[in-house]
């Protein structure tokens, strides 16, 4: 592929993916808050967590909103309208002095990641050639991280601030989601939406300008086979019995995601590690370091997703997650947490998500629905994913006090062992091939 195409793929999936950096930075941002919210708004410890888990009430309805009017006006627009539906949540939960205000623009803010959790890892899959698709991707994934990163450093900074301290904490979102939606307007539309759309000339200049005139004229053929007509199918289409064995993929991968308790140690890391006795101070860096292990991980992943492929790095990262969980697990059982050793296992766990399912879900998500579905059926995988989201946050801190870290962790570890078992036994791999090689494989055998 020639430099410049190159680059204009890279460009315009580095802007996609800034949808992944809202999402991270605004599912992270409200743990710093949480202290100062709780008095302003006089919040007992169970208003806390649904105030808390407003925005991811929010996504779910976003995920189920957005595939229509992404199939409609297509990725990039919605993708506009998320980004100020971005804006206006970040300036109205800062602002806001009542709390249903509070909830109502916090909830906003959810109609928009989950908006964004569903469309950038789609339109990124839709204007990649195969063989790059992985990493483009999982791009994505890495502008989640760097926004959960940027949401706990900004944080640190500004917790000094005085009263206000939360509310400057809140409007930082509003710079990233004005330049998403700016340059939002200097990316080309999907191809495959536009063939949707019968709008031939146009896809065919996008995918001539990424893979030159001749793949284009090849890959603008194999799309319009797979669309045969504008219409975008339906829900009964999305659970008829062609398709289901593809849907079980797409949602038992995003619910192993979550189920290997990536948010419980994300957002309660600084929890775990006081519970283990380790001081306060030195909490603030080891979550530091889960933040910087998981950065460097999901660069790991980006090389290897298209090269390995997305089964071996399954593989390799449930494994890790086994054996440092079940450490974990029995850690807490016995007691015994002398020195840093459960930092050590959760920096593993943290290495092996990153390495594996935390990228590779997205892209499985993204890439085994067929053209013509593909919409309604990402949303039905990415409401199952935050569904298990919300309810493993709702839940994780009842079971810690009430069964202890032995019995959290140790069930996070046997759905990781499921995970593996899954994986090898049922997973097709899929990498390097087109969206419609895809299709023609998995949906019509
Ligand atoms: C998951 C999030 C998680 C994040 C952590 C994402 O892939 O969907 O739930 O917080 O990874 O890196």
């Amino acid at each position: 592929m020639k430099e410049k195409n190159s680059l204009y793929l890279l460009v315009a999936s580095v802007v996609a993916a800034l949808g992944g950096l809202l999402f991270g930075f605004d599912t992270a941002v409200i743990s710093g808050t949480t202290p100062f919210i709780q008095p302003y708004f006089h919040l007992s410890d169970v208003g806390l967590g649904w105030t808390v888990s407003s925005l991811l009430v929010g996504c779910i309805v976003g995920v189920t909103l957005s595939g229509k009017p992404g199939d409609l006006f297509g990725r990039r627009n919605t993708l506009r309208a998320a980004a100020l539906v971005f804006v206006v949540s970040a300036a109205g939960s800062a602002l806001a002095a009542r709390l249903w205000v509070f909830i109502t623009f916090r909830f906003f803010g959810g109609i928009a990641v989950g908006t964004a959790s569903m469309l950038s890892p789609m339109y990124i899959s839709e204007i990649s050639p195969g063989e790059r698709r992985g990493a483009l991707v999982s791009l994505n994934q890495l502008a989640i991280v760097i926004g959960i990163l940027i949401a706990f450093f900004t944080n640190y900074l500004l917790v000094g601030t005085g009263g206000d301290n939360w509310r400057w904490m809140l409007s930082v979102m509003g710079l990233p989601a004005l330049l998403f939606f700016v340059a939002l307007f200097f990316v080309p539309e999907s191809p495959r939406w536009l063939v949707q759309k019968r709008k031939i000339d146009d896809a065919f200049k996008v995918l001539s300008k990424i893979s030159g005139d001749e793949s284009a004229n090849h890959e603008l053929a194999e799309i319009e086979k797979s669309i045969a007509s504008e219409d975008a199918g339906t829900y009964r289409d999305v659970f008829s019995k062609e398709l289901r064995p593809i849907l079980v993929i797409g949602m038992l991968l995003a619910f192993f995601q979550q189920m290997t308790g990536i948010n419980s140690i994300m957002y309660y890391a600084p929890i775990i590690f006081q519970k283990i006795g380790n001081g306060t101070n030195s909490a603030f860096i080891q979550t530091v370091a889960v933040g910087a292990v998981n950065l460097i991980f999901t660069l790991v992943s980006l090389r290897l997703i298209d090269r390995w492929g997305r089964k071996p790095l399954l593989i390799v990262g449930a494994i890790g997650m086994i054996v440092s969980l079940l450490v974990m697990s029995g850690a807490f059982f016995l007691k015994h947490f002398e020195g840093y050793l459960i930092l050590v296992f959760i920096l593993v766990f943290i290495a092996s998500f990153a390495v594996s399912i935390g990228p590779v879900a997205w892209v499985v998500i993204a890439e085994i629905f067929p053209n013509r579905l593909r919409s309604k059926a990402m949303s039905v995988a990415i409401v199952t994913l935050w569904t298990f989201t919300f309810l493993v946050s709702l839940t994780f801190p009842v079971v810690l006090d009430r069964l202890g870290g032995g019995a959290a962790f140790g069930i996070f570890g046997v759905m990781c062992i499921l995970l593996l078992i899954y994986v090898i036994f049922r997973l097709p791999e899929t990498k390097g091939k087109s969206l419609e090689e895809l299709e023609r494989i998995l949906v019509h055998k």
